[in-house]
């Protein structure tokens, strides 16, 4: 089935506001799945910032476990599951980095001890224990001081620009709802999947 007129968008608005008002906890909380350049997959929850028809956006540090699986190979893969609505939403596509003064102007937002916490996390390498972390933590505070924190050169974000997007609602009997949405140029087909 086509419909040109169709778009995900809408309807993943309808689900995330009905998430926003439901979930206990996090309802921005999704699953993001990366890969080597030969396709080893791995997979961790991430926040989702911000989104619209352009694509969904998270932060991370750009030389942790995924910051350098996405710098080899581009493509990945998110996962909504909302259990309070028995709801997940899938999306695939290749992900962009979010241009320098959109970075800027959401690290500008976060609170002061997320800003510092940013430049101290040294993410996904060793660390000898919690007092390392303790006294990154201090080194940058004393830093900064009461100044402007920038954003560090190594921490951005990436907006996923979605191919795919495939909704599943849980009906009885494992009967359950399934649309995929796959973007052909400027509009979208919509096919329905057996569950
Ligand atoms: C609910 C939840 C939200 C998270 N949000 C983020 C996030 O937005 N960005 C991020 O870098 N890590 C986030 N994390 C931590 C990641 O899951 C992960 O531990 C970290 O990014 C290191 O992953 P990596 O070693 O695969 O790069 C979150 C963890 C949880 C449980």
């Amino acid at each position: 089935m086509t419909d040109g007129s169709l778009s995900p968008f809408d309807l993943f608005g309808d689900w995330f506001a009905e998430a926003e008002a439901s979930e206990p906890n996090e309802p921005t909380a999704m699953a993001l799945a990366t890969a080597t350049a030969d396709g080893r997959p791995s997979v961790r929850m991430v926040l989702l910032k911000k989104w619209d028809d352009r694509g969904f956006v998270f932060y991370t540090n750009l030389e942790s476990r995924k910051g350098q699986e996405i710098a080899e190979n581009p493509h990945a893969a998110l996962c909504f599951h909302w259990k309070s609505l028995r709801k997940q939403i899938r999306i695939e596509g290749p992900l962009r980095p979010v241009p320098p003064e959109e970075a800027d102007a959401y690290f500008a937002s976060r609170a002061r001890d997320s800003r510092i916490g940013a430049w101290a996390s040294q993410q996904s390498r060793p660390m000898e224990g919690m007092f390392r972390l303790e006294r990154e933590v201090a080194k940058y505070a004393a830093k900064f001081g009461l100044g402007e924190i920038p954003r560090p050169p190594f921490w951005s974000g990436f907006r996923l620009v979605p191919e795919r997007i495939e909704f599943w609602h849980d009906r009885q009997f494992r009967l359950h709802d399934r649309q995929l949405f796959e973007r052909e140029g400027d509009s979208w087909t919509v096919t329905q999947l057996f569950p």
